[in-house]
Order: C-alpha cells, then sequence, then structure tokens
C-alpha cells in the first residue's frame, strides 16, 4: 500500500516534469510566427500581374489561392453566387430602377473576379473604372493612362484586362513586402490625415483589403474613383458627404427620391468594431496561419472565417469553436431581424409614396420630406446589405443604425401620408447618440 502510494506519487512528479519541460520546449522553440518570407529580388517583374509566375517562386501560396475557387455557403454568406433576392426578397423594390434590382449576386472567390464582371447583367454595364478592384492590371494601366483612365469606356479595355485579383495588388515583388494600389485608397487617407507609408506591418494587414472592400462612388464629370470618408466612417459621416456635395447614384424608379447605393463597406464597419478598434486586421481572421508541410504560412484562400474559425479566432479566443460559430451566428441572426424589419418598413413607405403619386394632388412639400427620409433610410438599410457579413463584423452599430433606418422608413411613410392628405408634415425630434447620459463630471461627484 505504501509502496503503491510512492509509486503513483514519483509517476506524478515525472509526467509534471515531461509536461512543464515540453511547454518550457515549445516556446522556447516555437517563438511567435514571424513571416519567413524568402525573397526573389529582380525575379519577378515589377509589373507582372500574372499570379502563376509568383506562383513558381512560391508554389505553397499559389496552391492556397487556387483554392479560391472553391464554393461552399455559410449560414447567411459564403462563396456560392446565389441570387440576393432569395435572402432579400425586397431587394428589387428598395432597388427600383437601378442595376442591381435586376443582378445582385452573394460574392464568392478573388480568382472569379474578372469572369463575374464579364457575365454581369446588361442593366448593370460596368465602366472600364470597375476594373480597379477587378484586376493586378488595373494600377499599371492608371500609371499609363493616367487621369483619363476613369472616363475610358468599358470596351476600351474589355480585351487587355485578363487577369483577375493577384499578388501584385496586395505585394511588392521586389520583397514581398505589402502596399497599396489603389490610388483612391491612399487619397481618401491622406484627406483623414493619414498616410499609409506610415502604416505598421499590423495596419497593412488591413490596409490592402481597404483598397476594395469599401464605399466608394464615381465622380459625376470625370469618373474619378473617390472614398466618401472625409467626415468619417459612420454611415451618419457617409451620408452628410454626399448630402453636402448632392450626389445620388439613381432616382428611384418608383418614387422618383434621389437615392444612394452603397456598396460592401467591409473596411469601414471593422474600422468602428470592436475588433477593428483593438488593432484585430482582416488577415487575422481572412488569411489566418495554416500548416503546410512544416511550414506556417498565412492562407491565401479568402473565404468566410466560419470554415476556419479553429485558426482564426483561437489565436485569442479560448472558447470553443461551435460557442464562436453560436456568437457569430447569434449576432447574424438579430441583424438579419432588424435588418428585413427596416427593409419592409422601407417598402411600405416607398409604397405610400407611390400611392400618392399616384392619387396626385398631394402636398409637394411633404412629398419632398418622405423622398428625403426615404433616401436616409435606404442608405442605413443597404449598408447592411452591401456589407458581406450580416452584422459579424459590427453587431453594435447594425443595432444603432437599423434602429434608425427603421424610424426613418416610417417617417417617410407617415410624411407620404400627410401628402396625399394635403397636409404638412413636420419632423419629430432628431434623437442624438448620447442624449440623457450623465456626463463624466456628474460621474466624478460619486468617485
Ligand atoms: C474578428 C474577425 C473578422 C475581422 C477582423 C474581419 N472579418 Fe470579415 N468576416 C468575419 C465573419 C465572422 C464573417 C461572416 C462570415 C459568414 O457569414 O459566412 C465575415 C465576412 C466577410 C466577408 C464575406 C465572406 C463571405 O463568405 O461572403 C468579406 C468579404 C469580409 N468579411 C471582408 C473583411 C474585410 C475586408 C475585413 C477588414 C476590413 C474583415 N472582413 C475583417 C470576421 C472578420
Ligand atoms: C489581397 C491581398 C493579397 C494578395 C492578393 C496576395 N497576398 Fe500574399 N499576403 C497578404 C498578407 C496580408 C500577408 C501577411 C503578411 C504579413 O503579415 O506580414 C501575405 C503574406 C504572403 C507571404 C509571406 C509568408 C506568409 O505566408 O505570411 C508570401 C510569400 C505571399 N504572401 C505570397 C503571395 C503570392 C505568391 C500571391 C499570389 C499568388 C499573394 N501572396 C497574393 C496579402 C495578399
Ligand atoms: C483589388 C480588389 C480587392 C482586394 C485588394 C481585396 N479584395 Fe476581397 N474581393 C474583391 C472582389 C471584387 C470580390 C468578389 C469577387 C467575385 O465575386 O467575383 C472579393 C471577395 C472577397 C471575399 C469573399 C469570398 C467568398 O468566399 O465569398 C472575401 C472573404 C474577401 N474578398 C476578403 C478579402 C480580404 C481579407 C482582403 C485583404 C487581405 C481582400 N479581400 C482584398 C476585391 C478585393
Ligand atoms: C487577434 C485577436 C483576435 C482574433 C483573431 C479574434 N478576436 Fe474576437 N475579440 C478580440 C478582442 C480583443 C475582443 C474585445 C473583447 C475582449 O477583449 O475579449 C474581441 C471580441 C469579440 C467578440 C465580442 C464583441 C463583438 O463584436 O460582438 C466576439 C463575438 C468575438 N470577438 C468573436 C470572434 C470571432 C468569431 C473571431 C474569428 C472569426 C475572432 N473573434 C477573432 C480579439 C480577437
Amino acid at each position: 500500500m505504501k509502496n503503491a502510494k510512492k509509486v503513483a506519487i514519483i509517476m506524478l512528479v515525472a509526467i509534471a516534469i515531461v509536461m512543464g519541460g515540453y511547454i518550457a520546449y515549445s516556446l522556447a522553440v516555437q517563438p511567435e510566427y514571424q513571416p519567413q518570407i524568402e525573397v526573389f529580388p529582380g525575379q519577378i517583374a515589377d509589373d507582372e500581374a500574372d499570379a502563376s509566375v509568383w506562383g513558381e517562386f512560391y508554389p505553397e501560396h499559389w496552391e492556397s489561392y487556387q483554392r479560391n475557387y472553391e464554393m461552399r455557403p455559410t449560414r447567411y454568406n459564403g462563396s456560392v453566387p446565389e441570387d440576393k433576392t432569395i435572402m432579400y426578397p425586397y431587394l428589387p423594390i428598395i432597388y427600383g430602377g437601378m442595376g442591381f434590382a435586376e443582378d445582385y449576386l452573394e460574392d464568392r472567390g478573388h480568382v472569379y473576379s474578372v469572369e463575374d464582371i464579364r457575365h454581369i447583367h446588361e442593366s448593370r454595364r460596368p465602366l472600364a473604372v470597375c476594373w480597379t478592384c477587378k484586376s493586378s492590371q488595373a494600377h499599371l494601366i492608371i500609371e499609363r493612362e493616367g487621369v483619363d483612365y476613369y472616363s475610358m469606356a468599358w470596351g476600351d479595355l474589355e480585351e487587355e484586362v485578363v487577369h483577375p485579383i493577384g499578388c501584385l495588388n496586395c505585394h511588392n515583388p521586389e520583397d514581398m513586402s505589402l502596399t497599396v494600389r489603389n490610388p483612391a485608397f491612399i487619397e481618401a487617407m491622406d484627406r483623414l490625415g493619414i498616410d499609409v507609408a506610415d502604416a505598421t506591418q499590423q495596419e497593412m494587414r488591413s490596409y490592402v483589403c481597404g483598397q476594395c472592400h469599401v464605399e466608394y462612388y464615381f465622380r459625376p464629370d470625370d469618373k474619378y474613383l473617390i472614398f466618401p470618408w472625409d467626415n468619417g466612417f459612420h454611415p451618419d459621416d457617409i451620408e452628410r458627404y454626399f448630402d453636402d456635395i448632392g450626389f445620388n447614384d439613381w432616382t428611384h424608379a418608383i418614387t422618383g427620391a434621389e437615392v444612394i447605393k452603397i456598396q460592401h463597406p467591409e473596411f469601414e464597419l471593422w474600422s468602428l468594431s470592436t475588433h477593428g478598434q483593438a488593432g484585430v486586421s482582416c488577415a487575422d481572421c481572412h488569411m489566418p496561419y495554416v500548416r503546410v508541410g512544416n511550414t506556417k504560412m498565412s492562407s491565401h484562400h479568402w473565404q468566410s472565417p466560419l470554415n476556419t474559425l479553429n485558426e482564426s479566432c483561437r489565436t485569442c479566443h479560448i472558447q470553443s469553436v461551435d460557442w464562436l460559430r453560436q456568437q457569430v451566428y447569434d449576432r447574424q441572426d438579430k441583424t438579419k431581424r432588424l435588418l428585413d424589419i427596416a427593409a419592409y418598413a422601407l417598402v411600405d413607405a416607398i409604397e405610400e409614396i407611390a400611392l400618392a403619386l399616384e392619387e396626385g394632388n398631394y402636398n409637394e412639400q411633404s412629398l419632398e420630406e418622405a423622398r428625403y427620409l426615404q433616401r436616409r433610410a435606404q442608405l442605413r438599410v443597404d449598408f447592411f446589405i452591401a456589407d458581406n457579413s450580416t452584422g459579424a463584423h459590427n453587431p453594435t452599430l447594425a443595432l444603432e443604425v437599423l434602429g434608425v433606418a427603421i424610424e426613418q422608413a416610417h417617417e417617410a411613410r407617415k410624411a407620404a401620408e400627410m401628402a396625399r392628405l394635403g397636409e404638412l408634415y413636420e419632423a419629430p425630434r432628431d434623437i442624438q447618440r448620447g442624449e440623457g447620459a450623465r456626463d463624466d463630471a456628474y460621474l466624478e461627484q460619486y468617485n
């Protein structure tokens, strides 16, 4: 009995020593991941737009990049190019008169970007400037053509552009450092007082994505590509920007409202999010480190992190993959519900304006108010239709903005109703963020 106890204690101590040793070993021998970049200076031309040429030097990255051809749906997103009206049946009404009402597909992998834009419905006939975010050749053509590039016709470049988004969009082939190519991103950041040339490595891991995954517009006179960030990234800031310059993307076919189409504002929502504020980059979640043979590399299969929760999230979060998936689903379900409520309220408003127009003899001023409120609600609803994460990127902002959109859509309907009745609509008080909150000075008294 006594001996058995002794043996047990010795065994426990032995196990503890082995485990302790292993932990010490792994901490010492497996340092924090540092990208071990083999470079081939001068061997890949600095205008090499063909990713397969880079692939000869970086076979593992090329293989990872090839996986972007895979297609797989997730609860709300993923890479299957499904018609968006299946999940958002109200799109044809809220996008009335615009190409997206006819043709709006779920996004898919980077390797499809050239193919997908070529096959776009004629109602969304692309402009040459659309190549800016679809091809690794774009910045080379911008360098060659100068500002004339922006007003070129689609047909002018249709033959020339063959390479989809590739290595050259994000890397400098000399040393494989991250780089941004799109002048619109550099200029918009500059107007915010941020010099992209001074960015940290961690910032670059999001900036390369911010070249394309953003809201943008084409300046009406010369189609110059601009990101509307001068006032900030919040939908309120972007609305103010467009209001100040009197911009609209299209005129709503049913109501005549001057409306804005928001495009994939991932960078904006991420910037204002808990993760963005904590310095977690797009690449942290979308390009997790994966093991290939005995080397670790950044995944170049840009996809839904729901497919890689272990690699993407558990570097920071200690919970299980199932728990993390549930957290994402929970935020998405709540966002989607609010989004649907807001969108159907917008549909009601559009129908009420249509009725007023049909009946004629309405109060002009009230109807103008109704149209403006439709514009306001449309911009906010669209922020969360166009962002590809269904609220996962910034669930608290979704809550605020969609709540405001519901109010604006209801007011639009009310204004249209009053217009029909020949009455003058009066806006309710505008509730500002932080109303009624106690300030720091007040709280100090209790410290
Ligand atoms: C904290 C992790 C995290 C960060 C940081 C993050 N994302 Fe995401 N992203 C997600 C999640 C979760 C989804 C939802 C995936 C789904 O529903 O399948 C998503 C979805 C997406 C999608 C759509 C994917 C699909 O399957 O259609 C795109 C595109 C995207 N993110 C781009 C970005 C960009 C660009 C940035 C940086 C500006 C960024 N993300 C930052 C977690 C993240
Ligand atoms: C959309 C942007 C983007 C594209 C396109 C892209 N990369 Fe990367 N790449 C990154 C990011 C982000 C990292 C991580 C860099 C870091 O953290 O220092 C990276 C890292 C790398 C590294 C360093 C080792 C590693 O895995 O972290 C190599 C080598 C590399 N990429 C090769 C390629 C090749 C080859 C292609 C084309 C087939 C390519 N990349 C396309 C964004 C991109
Ligand atoms: C040059 C423009 C460009 C850059 C740079 C870029 N993207 Fe994309 N991205 C796109 C386009 C365009 C699509 C949609 C392609 C399609 O559907 O044909 C897309 C699609 C995606 C998807 C959806 C794939 C799917 O499975 O549905 C993800 C995720 C994504 N990008 C993440 C990123 C991340 C992360 C970065 C930065 C590391 C990045 N992208 C950089 C233009 C870009
Ligand atoms: C580089 C570190 C890092 C990575 C990678 C990361 N997170 Fe986080 N996450 C944080 C930090 C920091 C917070 C802020 C709260 C905290 O400190 O826990 C946070 C907060 C959250 C929250 C609560 C806030 C919110 O937005 O609702 C959720 C949910 C979350 N993370 C899920 C994820 C998921 C899912 C992934 C992977 C797709 C992921 N995180 C990847 C660091 C990270």
